[in-house]
């Protein structure tokens, strides 16, 4: 029997070229505040992998952007990020940049815009690749010289400083793990590095007003396992220590607070705050990692939780706000760091009863942390990531829309669907018509005009 790969099949098959598609059909009203560009990136691979060792965060990274202006979808295109490789593959010239240690990769996780530049960005050693904002590609990019080694795909931003705080992490920084910190003007201001037990994979941090929150978990570089030519050469440690660290926002490694916790491992918080010297943070757990499932993210359910880290007792208390598997928690973005009422995810399929078989997004998930109440959207073919547009600046916390790329598995292509917030299991305000389909991936953002 050949070896099926979940991630290489349905809607998660990479797609094979590359589109401009203008003026896209759509239903219902774009509200006039969509000035700008809804962007995703994730993994297509150029070249069919192998199924047996193939790993979903491997994928060369193809960004997936919708622009809407003045009430209408105004263009879609799809590009894959030119790593060197790529475009060699492609017949293509090069983009030389500042790569660093030989870690090229076309970075395949998320897309951001900072400081008037659009960067795909991935975690594990690779620098950012500078996109245009039509999505071509500029080449690596180093923040103009300011940037140490590589990146992560899990900056935040803090909204009141629009400055990006990130931790980054690589095998080739030996045990350690690197704070940066890059200003509104797109330069690093701030490297701390701060020693952890071992090669360790960290994937998102949390940031508040006071600290920076590290997430120091047991996935670790496996020599074994890139042996063995897995890509991904990282997995489940029964040996290193779970813990979280806080660090303060202009302190130094030695000032890091540790707090032992369960094992477990956290791809994504959904937000964190301070709260009478504490930390809260609400983040999807896994109770494992790359333990027995070596090619994607499939050890057990993740459900929400929030934990209270007291860095007083170096203690974490934890507690489940939703047990239903879900991944991809977002928040408004102008709360990032302050205290939150609402937050979006997308709800898991059970792979053993759903015929289908994939871990999709069945339903968008709306959660009220305050009342403690979940609204469920189910979504025929998948949802992705859900992204929150304020209606305006100065409005409230969930007043605005919510953008996902779900697909349409009776037209084997994809929409943006444009749900009002407060009104989320309602009728759409709008949905954008793909010609094509986008292959389930990993992250987005709405880049609103002048950003
Ligand atoms: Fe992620």
């Amino acid at each position: 029997m050949p070896v099926v790969n979940p991630y290489l099949v349905g809607n998660y098959a990479p797609v094979t070229t590359e589109e401009t598609v203008t003026d896209l059909p759509v239903s219902g009203t774009l509200p006039s505040v969509l000035r700008g560009r809804y962007l995703r990136n994730g993994p297509n691979p150029l070249a069919p992998p192998e199924p047996s060792t193939y790993h979903w965060f491997t994928g060369e990274g193809m960004v997936h952007g919708i622009r809407l202006e003045e009430g209408r979808a105004a263009w879609y295109r799809n590009r894959w990020v030119r790593s060197a490789d790529v475009a060699a593959a492609l017949g293509e010239q090069p983009h030389p940049g500042p790569v660093v240690d030989g870690m090229d990769f076309a970075a395949n996780t998320n897309v951001i815009a900072h400081a008037g530049r659009t960067y795909a960005i991935v975690e594990a050693g690779a620098r950012p690749y500078e996109l245009t904002a039509e999505l071509e590609t500029v080449g690596a990019s180093d923040f103009q010289g300011t940037l140490p080694g590589g990146y992560t795909a899990h900056p935040k931003r803090d909204p009141q400083t629009g400055e990006l705080h990130a931790i980054s992490y690589y095998w080739g920084w030996g045990n350690q793990v690197q704070y940066t910190v890059v200003g509104a003007d797109g330069r690093v201001r701030r490297v701390v590095d701060i020693p952890v037990g071992g090669l360790v994979s960290v994937h998102d941090m949390s940031l508040t007003t006071r600290y920076a929150v590290i997430y120091d978990l047991p996935v670790v570089f496996s020599a074994e396992a890139l042996m063995e030519g897995f890509a991904f050469p990282y997995r489940w440690s029964d040996d290193y220590p779970s813990r979280v660290g806080l660090l303060p926002l202009e302190g130094g490694a030695d000032d890091v607070t540790w707090c032992d916790v369960e094992p477990c491992y956290v791809f994504h918080p959904m937000n964190a705050y301070d709260e009478d010297g504490s930390v809260v943070v609400d983040l999807v757990r896994h109770p494992k990692m790359f333990a027995s499932h070596l090619n994607g993210p499939d050890e057990g359910p993740p459900v929400l939780e929030r934990w209270h880290i007291d860095p007083i007792a170096a203690k974490v208390t934890t507690e489940v706000v939703d047990d239903r598997p879900q991944e991809f928690p977002r928040v408004d973005e102008r709360v990032v760091g302050r205290t939150h009422r609402f937050g979006y995810s997308a709800a898991l399929r059970d792979r053993q009863q759903d015929e289908v078989g994939f871990d999709v997004g069945s339903d968008l998930l709306k959660h009220d942390l305050k009342a403690g109440t979940t609204e469920a959207r189910h979504v025929r073919g998948g949802a992705g990531e859900a992204v929150f547009v304020p209606e305006n600046a100065t409005a409230a916390e969930d007043d605005g829309y919510v953008l996902s790329l779900v697909y349409d598995n009776e037209r084997d292509a994809s929409d943006l669907l444009v749900l009002h917030a407060q009104d989320f299991t309602g009728e759409p305000v709008a949905v954008v018509h793909l010609p094509v389909r986008v292959p389930f991936g990993f992250h987005g953002n709405w880049a609103p005009d002048g950003t």
